[in-house]
């Protein structure tokens, strides 16, 4: 694989970063390391969605600019990312004056096409959605089912994308490229949704919401939501319809699109439509992931249980992110709901990262360093059943990813972890020792810590921090390709001593698991 690229979707400014908006930037950004290890070149955006009338509000109330909001909000997120380890090449803004510039060609580009035109409307819009909704899209009462409020009557005239022209392409696409959605179970949901589909509004009256990017040629119009944000994943490469760049020519198609499920239609419709109208090829996949819920409820602010994902950390004392990375990460099966709770978070880190994984290292090394003084012998070195296992679930594990089932392929490393776990239970190399069998013992050890190599490349993705020191101790090049790995890396002779030893993880501390924070 020579290029890989993958995107999230780019977070709206209103607040700061709640657990939902982390689960998908951790599964996009193991996603990303993943291939790192697979592809020649990578790249990984992500960003903030900035303009609207909600910011336009929040920001006259709180008496600054919607600029200066933004300039806050956006930065929360920023330093939310960094303190998981989310490692995005480029972080875009819709209020970049790049990507402004663009945005405003694009919309041009559509006008002179005929695919952008002007009509009246008069339309019931959520300011929740930043979208107009149809009857049908209301409850029973009258309400937007995700925001749960009552729409507004808008009567404006604003520019109209001819989304109608590009609905048989998108269907056929759909349907002759069936793992273009992932999970492939929601695609009859979005073929649902395109047999009703109309023309949409891209645009609204400055009189109406001024914080959007004007239309070129008429000032009394802002280009709004959907033809803006979206854009940013061509923007951010250097699309221009003038002439592209090399970044641009380089990763566009994207390789997969993550995104949550409730703005699948907007990806899987929309973003087709208008790569379509632009001429430009599609993504190879969307990866529409499901909702985390806080202890099996929808997370609300008026519940008060928003979980911000820093505030866990700080709960528990985590210096590194790796073992929330690692719970959310393998929160749901791909395309599932997932849950957070501070219980199950804390047994799940502490049963497979600390006693499964990292015990497993730590009394290994501390077996070889009581009985061999750390060093590794030429005999120690056989061939082992576990071997096969060891290349059979990399194998697994890449063509999980190749489905993006993140958490599917979490489990087969796990799987690995526990039958080496069982063959040093069955062998019993302190039993070896106290015998005297010294070299069968070494051979043991040997055999497990070659194994641990295998894993430390596998669990990178999800535990950063965690894989670097595993591979630290067994003096493993972590850089190894996916491709590459063998179980012949542990190289005869002093391995480590009994000083140099530390627990990749620490068992969290119950008495902290409580007091898990809140936004
Ligand atoms: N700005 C738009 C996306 C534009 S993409 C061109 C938006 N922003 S958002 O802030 O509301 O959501 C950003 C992402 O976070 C979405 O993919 C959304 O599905 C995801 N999540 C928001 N709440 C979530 C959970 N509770 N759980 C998991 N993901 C959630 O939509």
């Amino acid at each position: 694989m020579e290029n890989f690229y993958t995107t999230t979707a780019i977070d709206y400014v209103n607040g700061a970063p709640h657990i939902g908006h982390a689960y998908e930037k951790i599964l996009t950004d193991i996603i990303y390391r993943h291939f790192t290890q697979r592809a020649e070149n990578t790249y990984f955006l992500t960003g903030t969605d900035e303009h609207g009338i909600k910011i336009q509000k929040t920001s006259a109330s709180q008496g600054i600019t919607p600029q200066e909001l933004c300039d806050i909000n956006s930065q929360k997120f920023k330093d939310a990312w960094k303190a998981l380890n989310v490692e995005y090449c480029q972080f875009i803004r819709t209020t970049d004056e790049q990507h402004k510039k663009i945005v405003q060609k694009i919309f041009k580009k559509l006008v002179d096409k005929g695919d952008i035109y002007k009509h009246s409307y008069t339309g019931l819009y959520c300011s929740g959605c930043e979208a107009f909704l149809s009857e049908k899209d209301l409850t029973e009462d009258g309400l937007c089912p995700d925001h749960k409020k009552k729409p507004e009557v808008v009567s404006e005239e604003n520019y109209f994308f001819k989304l109608t022209k590009y609905k048989d392409a998108i269907a056929k696409h759909i349907k002759t490229n069936p793992d273009f959605i992932v999970p492939s179970f929601r695609a009859n949901e979005v073929l649902n949704q395109l047999e009703n589909i109309e023309d949409i509004s891209v645009s609204r009256t400055k009189a109406n919401v001024e914080w959007g990017i004007p239309v070129l040629g008429d000032e009394e119009q802002v280009i709004y939501v959907w033809i803006d944000a979206l854009s940013t994943y061509i923007t951010a490469l250097g699309y221009d319809p003038d002439g592209s760049s090399e970044k641009f020519n380089k990763f566009w198609p994207a390789n997969v699109q993550v995104i949550g499920k409730d703005i699948l239609k907007f990806h899987s419709i929309y973003w087709l439509a208008i790569l379509m109208a632009l001429d430009l090829p599609l993504p190879k996949h969307i990866l529409a992931h499901g909702w985390i819920t806080i202890d099996e409820t929808k997370m609300s602010k008026s519940l008060g249980n928003v979980i911000s994902p820093t505030g866990v950390l700080e709960a528990f004392g985590l210096e590194t992110p790796d073992a929330l990375r690692y719970f959310m990460a393998t929160s749901a099966p791909c395309g599932k709901d997932g849950n957070y709770s501070d219980n199950d978070f804390k047994e799940k880190v502490n049963a497979h990262l600390a006693n499964s994984m990292g015990n497993l290292l730590n009394r290994t090394l501390s077996m070889l360093c009581k009985y061999f003084e750390g060093d590794v012998k030429q005999e120690f070195k056989i061939k082992s059943e576990l071997f096969d296992m060891a290349i059979e679930t990399v194998n697994a594990v890449k063509h999980h990813f190749d489905y993006y089932e993140v958490q599917e392929a979490a489990q087969k490393i796990m799987e690995l972890v526990d039958a080496t776990n069982k063959y040093v239970t069955d062998n019993a190399p302190w039993t070896l020792a106290k015998e005297g069998q010294m070299k069968e013992c070494g051979q043991v050890l040997t055999t497990v810590l070659e194994i641990m190599c295998v894993i430390s490349s596998l669990i990178y993705p999800y535990c950063p921090n965690i894989a670097k020191s595993m591979a630290e101790q067994l003096s493993y090049d972590l850089n190894t390709k996916l491709d590459d790995i063998t179980c012949d890396n542990i190289k005869v002779g002093h391995l480590i001593d009994k000083e140099s030893i530390k627990p990749v993880f620490l068992r969290l501390d119950s008495e902290l698991a409580d007091k898990s924070a809140k936004v």
